[in-house]
């Protein structure tokens, strides 16, 4: 592994990061989630049993690690302490291998509270996770957020508390009307504040000791609060360029950027979605894919590979690869679809991916049909053991996304996947 690897997810989130950054953890030091909270939701299969981590990095299972929250991530409190004590059972969990950025931004009982009205009242819902996390960004940057540093100190959590009351007396209502709730919030700071530092600076740090820093995305790059299917994203930085911002070092010193998608595409809440499917193919990739948010329970839209959306996506973050995950899921299917470009009714045939979310969601795919195969492949790790059809597949993507196919992923265990080229 190169000193520094940045793994992102490159489609709308959920492509199965979870598992391929345990792997790479094996190798790495230091792991850090730069963005998102706790709408995220890692799942792990360790010794054949599920774990879903939704804030603590995926690599934290390697005892010989540290991980890292660093300053772009939104904390709920109560929620990371609940997740903590899970990790703990396995692992240990000490302040010289657990890192929580003084500068994170916590999620208060507000910020979830305003986020459910805006999804009730809004004339367009996002469809988000009702976590909080769009109004705890939108609060750093009007400079009216809680930071961790600020939340585990008495005078600090004064500070803040005055300065909203002074600021939203509708604010002010609900902290009267929820006392319960806030006091509980107040509590959680207690079972943080041990693993409080300025975590930015031991990651750097590290890296002056040579030590191996994986970063890992949460959210997927479609869902960046720029570069994604505005409004229906995530309101955090999920492209490459957020783990910069959010930990404060040199991109020259990365390496290695890998991007991870499914062999499909998948979709939670709203947006525009043009590969998705509402017929027995759809329904093959969700039931056998057991499509299902791992944070909310929600039931994932499904559709065909999108390669406009990935060839975008690649070249926007400069992926070295990419990994195809689960394409496993694609067998026992007659007919296997990679969408090359999309018909637009007014515009015509597009191979760019639009920055406007209504020219999206009039765009119809125009897809490149292959034969499918019918081999299951659970747990394939060589290329060569793959169905001729399954490898014609993966060489279309190369060609439609003008880049590489790095790996394979072909069940969900640690072992189950193909390094390309091995
Ligand atoms: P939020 O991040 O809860 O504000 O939700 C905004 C959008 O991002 C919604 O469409 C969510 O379904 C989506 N989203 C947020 N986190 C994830 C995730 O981890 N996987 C997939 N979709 C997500």
């Amino acid at each position: 592994m190169s000193q520094i690897t940045i793994l992102i997810g490159a489609q709308w989130g959920d492509e199965g990061k979870g598992k391929w950054v345990d792997i790479l953890s094996e190798k790495a030091d230091v792991i850090a989630r730069f963005q998102g909270g706790n709408n995220a939701g890692h799942t792990l299969y360790i010794d054949g049993k599920k774990l879903v981590l939704h804030q603590v990095p995926s690599g934290v299972f390697h005892p010989h690690t540290a991980v890292a929250l660093s300053a772009g991530v939104v904390i709920n409190p109560g929620e990371l302490v609940r997740e903590m004590s899970v990790v703990r059972e396995r692992c240990k969990v000490n302040p010289d291998r657990f890192w929580l950025s003084e500068r994170a931004h916590v999620i208060t009982p507000w910020h979830i509270e305003l986020d459910c009205r805006r999804e009730k009242t809004a004339l367009s819902p996002i469809g988000t996770t009702k976590r909080g996390i769009g109004p705890t960004y939108a609060e750093k940057y009007a400079r009216l957020g809680l930071r961790v540093g600020q939340f585990v100190s008495s005078s600090g959590r004064k500070d803040w508390l005055e300065a909203m009351q002074n600021h939203s007396p509708e604010f002010q209502t609900f902290y009267n009307e929820n006392r319960k709730q806030w006091d509980e919030f107040w509590a959680s700071a207690a079972g943080l504040s041990d693993f409080v530092c300025d975590a930015e600076q031991r990651v750097r740090q590290s890296l002056f000791d040579g030590k191996r820093l994986l970063l890992e995305g949460a959210q997927g790059a479609l869902l960046d609060i720029d570069h994604g299917t505005y409004p229906f994203v995530t309101s955090s930085s999920t492209m490459v360029g957020g783990a910069f911002a959010s930990i404060g070092f040199s991109p020259r010193r990365v390496e290695s950027i890998v991007g991870v998608a499914k062999a499909y595409t998948t979709r939670v809440g709203s947006g525009p979605f043009p590969t998705e499917l509402n017929d027995a193919a759809g329904t093959h990739m969700s039931t056998k894919g057991h499509e299902f948010g791992a944070t909310t329970g929600r039931p994932r839209r499904c559709g065909w590979l999108d390669g406009v959306a990935l060839r975008y996506v690649y070249h926007a973050n400069g992926f070295d690869g990419v990994i195809l995950n689960k394409i496993d899921i694609l067998s026992g299917l007659d007919e296997v679809k990679i969408c090359t470009a999309y018909d637009h009714p007014e515009l015509g045939r597009l191979t760019h991916f639009p920055s406007d979310s209504s020219v999206l969601e009039a765009c119809k795919p125009i897809y490149r049909s292959l034969p499918g195969w019918h081999q299951p492949l659970d747990g394939m790790t060589r290329l060569n053991q793959l169905p001729k059809q399954t490898r014609e597949f993966i060489q279309v993507v190369e060609e439609v996304i003008q880049g590489k196919v790095a790996m394979v992923g072909t069940g969900v265990n640690r072992g189950d996947g193909i390094i390309c080229g091995e």
